[in-house]
C-alpha cells in the first residue's frame, strides 16, 4: 500500500486532470499555444521557443515498441474472490478461501499489430495478474487450452512463420504450414485455431486456460501440479468465418467496444477458476506426457476455487494496457513452475521482452507496481524512481539487515540422468486433435472443415499439403478424408504418409 499514495500524486499532476492552466514539462505556465515564436512578423523560428520544441520532441516519441506478439490488446481492472480451502495444496495466499485480490486482466490476439482488428482468426490472449499481498502473482494463459509447441526453442520460428513475411509484409499459409508440417503435434491446437474457437464473438464470451502445468506447493513443501481454467459465467459464443467477416467490415474494435459497453452498462463480466490436480506420483500413468503443453488433461477433474469479477475499465489505456507487463515469472510463494519445456521458456523470455519494451524498471509502472513493499537492491537504470534512500545497497549488511525468509524457498526436486539435449518420449501427437473433432457438432465440424481447408488449399508444395493432410487423418479418420476431399488432395498418398 506504501506506494498508492505516490500513484495518486503522479496522476494527478502529470496526467493534468485537475489544471487548469497550462504548463510545459518542467510545470512552467504557456503562454501561447497557438502561435510559436518568429523572428518578426516574416522570419524563421526561434531555438528559444522551448514550448514548441518540447511538443514536437515528446510528439515523436509517443510511440514505443509493441510486443512482439499479442500486440493488440483491451485491459480491464476487476477482483478475484477465493471459494475453497486450497490450505492441503498451496501456501499462497491467493488462494486462502475468502481472500480478495485486485486484478488486472489483458485480453489480445496473437500474430497482427496493434491496430489489426480483433475479429481475426487466433488464440485470444488471457493474461491475469493478481496483485495479491503476497506481490503480484501472473497467470498469463490464452484462450485455448492447449498449444502449437511444446518447447520453447521453437518459439521464434514458428511466430516467424505466421508472421507477415519479411518479404512480402503479408501473412502466407505457405510460410506457416511449412513450418507446422515438421511439427506433427500442433495438430491439436491447430484444430482449435480453424474451429469457430479461433474467431470468439467477445472477449466475455470466452473461457481462459492456464495450458501449461505449474506447481502448487504447501506449507510442508508437498509439491503438486495443477492446470487453471477460466470458465466464463456469460456462455462461450464464437462465430462463424461469415461472421467475423461481416464485423470486420464495419469494425476493427468490436471485441473491446462489447467489453467497455458491458462494464458501462454495470453488466460485469465473471469468470469462475477452475484447477485440476496431479500428484507428482501421477505424471507416469497417462499414454501422454501431462508437462505438454499440446496436451490437456482430459481425464482428471475439475474443482472450482474461486471467482473474478471484471468492473473498470483503465483511465488511460497508454498507461494500463500498453504498459502493462505480464509475465510467466511473476509468481509467489505456493505456486511454482512446473518443468513444462515451454514453460521454462516463458519464464525467462517475458521479463526479459520488457526490459526492452518498457525498460529495467517496468515493474515500478503504478499498473505492474505490487502492491507490497519492494525491497532489495536492483538499483538505478532508466526510469527508475524508487525509494532507495540507504546508502547500503548490498546483502548481507548489519548496518541494514534485511534478511531472506525462508517461506519464499522453493521446493525441491529429485534429479537423475544427465544434462541432454532429447525429444520427449510420449508425443501423442494427434489423439487429442480426434477428441476435439469428435466433440464438435456436425456444424461446427462443417466449419472447421471449410477454415482449414480454406488455407491448406493455398499451401502450393503438394508434399507439405499432404503431410498436414496426414496428420489430421490420424487424429480422425473422417476429419482428414473430408479435409482432403476439400482442397482436392490425393486420399491414397495421405494414408500412405499416415501409416
Ligand atoms: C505475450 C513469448 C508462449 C500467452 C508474449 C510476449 C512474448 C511472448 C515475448 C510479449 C510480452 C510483452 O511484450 O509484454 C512467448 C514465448 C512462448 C510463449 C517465448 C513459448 C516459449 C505462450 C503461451 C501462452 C502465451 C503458451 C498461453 C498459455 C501470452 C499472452 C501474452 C503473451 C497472453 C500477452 C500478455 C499481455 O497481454 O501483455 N509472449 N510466449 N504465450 N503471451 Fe507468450
Amino acid at each position: 500500500m506504501k506506494y498508492l499514495p505516490l500513484f495518486a500524486l503522479t496522476i494527478g499532476l502529470i496526467g493534468g486532470a485537475n489544471a487548469e492552466t497550462l504548463t510545459r514539462d518542467n510545470g512552467a505556465l504557456v503562454g501561447d499555444n497557438q502561435n510559436a515564436q518568429t523572428a518578426g512578423e516574416n522570419g524563421g523560428n526561434l531555438l528559444q521557443d522551448v514550448h514548441l520544441i518540447q511538443k514536437l520532441q515528446r510528439f515523436a516519441r509517443e510511440r514505443i515498441p509493441e510486443r512482439v506478439v499479442h500486440a493488440r490488446g483491451t485491459g480491464v481492472h476487476g477482483e478475484f474472490v477465493a471459494t475453497a480451502d486450497l490450505s492441503d495444496l498451496t501456501r499462497a495466499a491467493v488462494f486462502e478461501r475468502g481472500s480478495k485480490t485486485p486484478v488486472f486482466v489483458r485480453f489480445s490476439t496473437v500474430i497482427h499489430s496493434k491496430g489489426s482488428p480483433e475479429t481475426l482468426r487466433d488464440p485470444r490472449g488471457f493474461a491475469t495478474k493478481f496483485y495479491t499481498e503476497e506481490g503480484n502473482w501472473d497467470l498469463v494463459g490464452n484462450n485455448l487450452p492447449v498449444f502449437f509447441i511444446r518447447d520453447a526453442i521453437k518459439f521464434p520460428d514458428m511466430v516467424h512463420s505466421l508472421k507477415p513475411s519479411p518479404v512480402t509484409n503479408q501473412q502466407d499459409p505457405n510460410r506457416f504450414f511449412d513450418f507446422f508440417s515438421h511439427v506433427p503435434e500442433a495438430s491439436h491446437m491447430l484444430s482449435w485455431v480453424y474451429s469457430d474457437y479461433g474467431t470468439p464473438a467477445n472477449l466475455r464470451q470466452m473461457d481462459g486456460w492456464g495450458v501449461h502445468a505449474y506447481k502448487f506447493v504447501n506449507d510442508k513443501g508437498e509439491v503438486s501440479y495443477v492446470k487453471f481454467h477460466w470458465k466464463t459465467r456469460q456462455g462461450i459464443k464464437n462465430l462463424t468465418a461469415e461472421q467475423a467477416a461481416e464485423i470486420q467490415s464495419r469494425d476493427f474494435s468490436h471485441a473491446t467496444r462489447d467489453m467497455y459497453a458491458a462494464i458501462e452498462k454495470g453488466d460485469y463480466p465473471k469468470w469462475d477458476l477452475f484447477i485440476k490436480v496431479l500428484k507428482p506420483s501421477q505424471l507416469s500413468r497417462f499414454n501422454y506426457n501431462p508437462l505438454d503443453a499440446t496436451k490437456m488433461w482430459l481425464d482428471v477433474k475439475e474443482t472450482q476455487v474461486g471467482t473474478m469479477t471484471l468492473n473498470r475499465v483503465p483511465t488511460n489505456f497508454f498507461q494500463e494496457t500498453e504498459q502493462s507487463a505480464f509475465a510467466p515469472a511473476n509468481l509467489v510463494p505456493g505456486i511454482e513452475p512446473s518443468e513444462d519445456r515451454l514453460l521454462q521458456g516463458r519464464v525467462f523470455s517475458y521479463s526479459d521482452t520488457q526490459m526492452y519494451r518498457l525498460g529495467a524498471n517496468h515493474q515500478q509502472l503504478p499498473i505492474n507496481r505490487p502492491r507490497v513493499a519492494v525491497s532489495n537492491w536492483n538499483q538505478d537504470g532508466g526510469g527508475n524512481y524508487g525509494q532507495q534512500t540507504s546508502d547500503v545497497n548490498y546483502q548481507p549488511s548489519r548496518i541494514d539487515a534485511r534478511n531472506e525468509d525462508p517461506k519464499g524457498l522453493y521446493s525441491r526436486k529429485p534429479l537423475t540422468g544427465s544434462t541432454q539435449q532429447k525429444a520427449i518420449e510420449k508425443t501423442l501427437p494427434f489423439a487429442q486433435a480426434g477428441v476435439f473433432y469428435r466433440s464438435l457438432s456436425p456444424e461446427e465440424r462443417q466449419n472447421l472443415v471449410e477454415n482449414l481447408a480454406g488455407d491448406l488449399g493455398k499451401v502450393r508444395d503438394s508434399n507439405t499439403q499432404h503431410l498436414m493432410l496426414s496428420y489430421f487423418y490420424q487424429a480422425d479418420k473422417e476429419y482428414g478424408q473430408r479435409l482432403t476431399k476439400a482442397v482436392g488432395g490425393d486420399l491414397g498418398r495421405v494414408k500412405k504418409l499416415a501409416r
